[in-house]
């Protein structure tokens, strides 16, 4: 079997450390964890969970990720620096497989403009470093920071060496979308057959799509011997964001002919990946985005509709079965018993406890009540509501009400539990949105600025549930909210109380 070849390409996952870096894009603990296991489902090699040492917040969630999802190898970031390894090393305890991330940067600019330091110090950080992340774990990966922009025979000195001290993996960052994929095929070609060790170790690919190139600079780094790449779900991440795990998982088993080399990927996983990380950090896929955008398998033209009724393959390379489209079956409906909807939700990876489990099946009728189909989609968004709620939570929505029309002030009436004290109060706004975030904040004496709302579907069709996420920045500090029903204003006042609590 192709995918049990020993020579294959390794997915390095970032999405809940590169990708969360990009602002908005912040996770709860249990959302990240909801991201891990489903990555873990799509038997991604690696995930890298986070940077333990830059917040009590991110050492946290490396540490239950490490503790409660199996089958990958859990990575945690780390610069250069004693304190920094040590923490990652801590966060990763309870993992099965482990590996320590450590990086500095390698580039004139860099070194000198932002480290204030020599390539030799920068060399001994490096040396040194990966040492003491071997004397924690046996899985260290280096990477070189804006490698792309470095001298070559710098890097290669840099590679020789810390292999020598043990590193397992080397990566080679685009750290600023620089290079282009001739540039960084040459490069890794380079590196493979000048670096002293090359041979022993795994070479990486990491790139940023600040010109659009991404996923090509990645690929020609696989067409040039690297074994890994490391990439983000939907592309998301810092600027222009990271190489989209699809894309290369999609194309390397699309242009199989081509490449003549795997992933392990479970590709029919992925569409639900992108939902899910759509979901849970707000942030929209285009609907032309390769893959998973809503366009990417819809034939609008006469002559391309004609042709896939004929014969799929004349404007088809790939099918919507592949990465798991059309699996969102009519599964349950209002008659649907506790059993049905446990043995479903049991079949689509969820295993709550018997709480969570009531909580979601009290919710589940409530939603059946108002929609006659109830899909897979809608379930994972039942969870992902569930999963939002903490027991810390100081906001509850317990009654709204909103009037609005073309010749009325909009305004809106709420009552929310604060510290478990019930509070009503009113307003009016610019619309109906506006009046009933006017009443939440009055209600919670907080005051914070909307800078984002999106609204999607979770499923087709008039009665769907809506997913709101709404960006609130206060304070300085950005975070965003998101909940789910089958009334969009409701959604969007739930999504808003939920902005409030991780505030
Ligand atoms: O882009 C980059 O250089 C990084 C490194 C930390 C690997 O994300
Ligand atoms: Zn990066």
């Amino acid at each position: 079997m192709e995918n049990q070849d020993k020579d294959y390409v390794r997915i390095f996952d970032t999405t809940l450390r590169d990708g969360e870096q990009c602002p908005g894009a912040a996770m709860s603990e249990n959302e990240k964890l909801e991201i891990a296991h489903l990555l873990a489902k799509m038997k991604v090699d690696i995930i890298e969970a986070g940077f333990p040492v830059s917040s009590p917040v991110q050492f946290q969630a490396v540490e239950r990720i490490s503790r409660e999802v199996d089958g990958p190898v859990i990575a945690g970031l780390a610069r250069a620096m004693q304190g920094d390894i040590e923490s990652a090393a801590k966060a990763l305890k309870s993992a099965r497989k482990k590996r320590i991330h450590t990086f500095i940067a390698s580039s004139p600019i860099h070194m000198k403009h932002k480290l204030g330091k020599k390539p030799d110090e920068v060399l001994k950080m490096a040396i040194e470093a990966v040492k003491i992340a071997r004397d924690f774990v046996e899985d260290v990966e280096f990477s070189p920071e804006d490698g792309t922009r470095s001298e070559w025979e710098f890097l290669r000195e840099i590679c020789e060496a810390v292999i020598e001290a043990g590193a397992t993996t080397i990566n080679v960052p685009d750290t600023v979308g620089y290079t282009t994929p001739e540039k960084y095929g040459e490069l890794f070609s380079f590196l493979k057959n000048n670096v002293r060790g090359a041979d022993g170790i795994i070479f990486s690919a990491h790139c940023h799509n600040d010109l659009g190139l991404a996923t090509a600079n990645s690929l020609s780094a696989v067409k040039n011997g690297a074994r890994q790449v490391e990439c983000t779900i939907n592309g998301i991440g810092e600027r222009a964001g990271n190489t989209a795990m699809e894309e290369v998982a999609m194309a390397l088993r699309t242009r199989k002919d081509f490449f003549s080399i795997a992933t392990r990927i479970d590709t029919t996983l992925i569409a639900r990946a992108s939902h899910l990380v759509k979901t849970i950090t707000g942030m929209v896929v285009q609907p032309n985005k390769a893959i998973v955008g809503s366009n990417a398998f819809a034939h609008e033209s006469g002559i391309h509709q004609d042709g896939v009724i004929k014969n799929r393959e004349t404007y088809e390379i790939m099918t919507p079965q592949s990465i798991g489209l059309e699996s969102n079956r009519m599964i349950l409906g209002r008659h649907s018993g506790r059993a049905g909807f446990k043995d479903r939700i049991i079949r689509m990876g969820y295993n709550p406890g018997q709480e969570e489990l009531e909580s979601a099946y009290t919710r589940f009728l409530e939603i059946a009540d108002k929609k006659k189909e109830i899909f897979d989609e809608d379930i994972a968004a039942l969870f992902a509501d569930e999963n939002r709620k903490s027991k810390t939570d100081r906001f509850l929505l317990t009654y709204f009400h909103i009037s609005t029309g073309s010749t009325t002030v909009p305004s809106a009436t709420i009552k929310l539990k604060v510290d478990d004290v019930q509070i009503e109060e009113s307003s009016t706004g610019d619309g109906p949105v506006d009046a009933v975030f006017k009443a939440i904040a009055k209600a919670a004496h907080i005051s914070p600025e909307l800078s984002k709302l999106v609204i999607s579907p979770v499923t087709e069709g008039q009665d769907a549930l809506a997913e709101a996420s709404v960006t609130l920045s206060h304070k300085g500090k950005l975070v965003v909210g998101k909940a789910s029903s089958t009334d969009i204003l409701e959604a969007t006042a739930l999504s808003f109380v939920n902005a409030l609590n991780r505030l």
